[in-house]
């Protein structure tokens, strides 16, 4: 039994990925012997509905001075940004001096839409690296970890918020109740949060077993959001489900009683009942989708290896380290994984050690199948590698079911 974060009820764990290396942890050669593993286990709490990580390593492990993360290489999340921007414009536009923040502001791929409309932001990002990328592009950062006390600080400096917005933070953060006290804290009354994560319905659904890492220490439904904020006096107003992440929800919170609540709420409570998200029993039929994917996608890649045929990695994802390391799928399976990202390039992949290798090895040499890690991303990855698909190329596909497209 363990202690859920959110009540402190408490739960019990349903399912277990054995020892796991961080998920962004791509290494040199030297550091192979090094590396730090903990055991990925996840576990359902009956009582507030939150699905979360057994143990999570120290945050300084996975945040930190080289942490390799760059929101803004992908153009299709540059776009995606830009909307939810224009979004929280609409809702501040008749506010005199309007103050908008965000919590987790990277590179500044969302607060760069403020910044442009001349519009009073900050950031807040942990990552010094990251932070620097931003405010040299002119984004007002701080380089901190949020809570009530970095709230409170803020709130004296530059008073309360007309909106504060968070995308893929919030899930990261195990002292979750700090930050949302801090939100409190900061909220002006008719003021709105907007934050979205991968979501826990369609995870549940599409057996998206590697949204499970280190990082993502929560995994939120309507159910476990409702509960959390509804401690700190706030309610869900309205959500809006986005394709991000092969999934993800975007929760808009308003002090309790200052907005009307949408019908889309209530709407995705009874989804989320029918999905059967409250029930012990959905989670262990989730446990037996993932073993099976695994199981399919091992034959699946050691088919074609029997064939003498070439398979390489497409994206070296954090994700892709819950896929590598519970399946075991080391070099022998994957020739090598291309990524776009240069810091990755020339590294490993965490625990199974595959090569990450610049783009071009693969643009200038197509295997005859790719491994799309990055399947979140698959709408830009179609529309960019037409090439390949036309010489024959192939994608390994693991979401939602195991199988070769193309
Ligand atoms: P992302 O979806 O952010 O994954 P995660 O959150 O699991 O890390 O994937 C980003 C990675 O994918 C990043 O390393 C860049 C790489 N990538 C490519 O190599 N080529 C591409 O066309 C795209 C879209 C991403
Ligand atoms: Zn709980």
């Amino acid at each position: 039994m363990h202690q859920c974060r959110i009540c402190k009820g408490s739960y019990e764990s349903f399912i277990s990925f054995g020892k796991m290396p961080i998920a962004n942890g791509f290494l040199r050669s030297e550091e192979f012997g090094k590396e730090y593993f903990f055991e990925l286990a996840t576990g359902f709490c009956p009582k507030c509905g939150m699905v979360q990580l057994i143990d999570q390593p120290n945050r300084d492990m996975m945040f930190h001075e080289n942490y390799a993360f760059f929101s803004s290489t992908s153009s299709f999340m540059k776009q995606h940004f830009k909307e939810f921007a224009e979004l929280i414009m609409q809702d501040i536009r008749q506010k005199s001096h309007p103050f908008v923040m965000e919590i987790g502001s990277n590179d500044g791929i969302m607060l760069q839409n403020f910044a442009k409309a001349k519009i009073r932001h900050l950031g807040i990002e942990p990552s010094a690296n990251v932070a620097k990328v931003a405010i040299e592009n002119g984004i007002d950062t701080i380089s901190e970890f949020f809570d009530e006390q970095l709230a409170e600080k803020i709130k004296a400096k530059y008073g309360q918020a007309d909106a504060i917005v968070a995308a893929n933070v919030m899930c990261h953060i195990p002292t979750i109740h700090s930050v949302v006290e801090g939100y409190r804290i900061l909220l002006k009354p008719d003021g709105i949060i907007m934050f979205e994560d991968p979501y826990l319905g369609d995870i549940i659904e599409n057996t998206l077993y590697d949204q499970i890492y280190d990082e993502h220490v929560f995994l939120f439904s309507v159910a476990s959001i409702g509960y959390l904020f509804g401690e700190h006096g706030m309610e869900i107003v309205d959500v809006i489900p986005q394709t991000t992440h092969g999934g993800s929800m975007r929760y808009v919170i308003a002090h309790k009683g200052a907005r009307k609540i949408s019908q889309r709420v209530i709407d995705q409570q009874e989804k989320e009942k029918q999905l059967g998200l409250h029930l012990p029993q959905t989670y262990m039929q989730f446990r037996k989708n993932v073993e099976n994917s695994r199981d399919e996608l091992v034959q699946l890649l050691k088919d074609i290896k029997k064939q003498g045929k070439r398979v390489v990695g497409y994206a070296a994802t954090s994700k892709s380290t819950t896929i590598n390391n519970y399946c075991g799928i080391t070099s022998e399976l994957v020739e090598y994984i291309s990524d776009t990202t240069p810091i990755k390039q020339g590294k490993f992949s965490p625990g199974t050690h595959i090569p990450v290798k610049a783009y071009e090895n693969f643009k200038n040499n197509y295997p005859e199948y790719a491994l799309l890690y990055a399947y979140n991303h698959s709408k830009e990855i179609m529309a960019k590698e037409q090439d390949f698909m036309a010489k024959g190329g192939k994608w390994i596909t693991y979401v939602p079911k195991v199988g070769v497209l193309g």
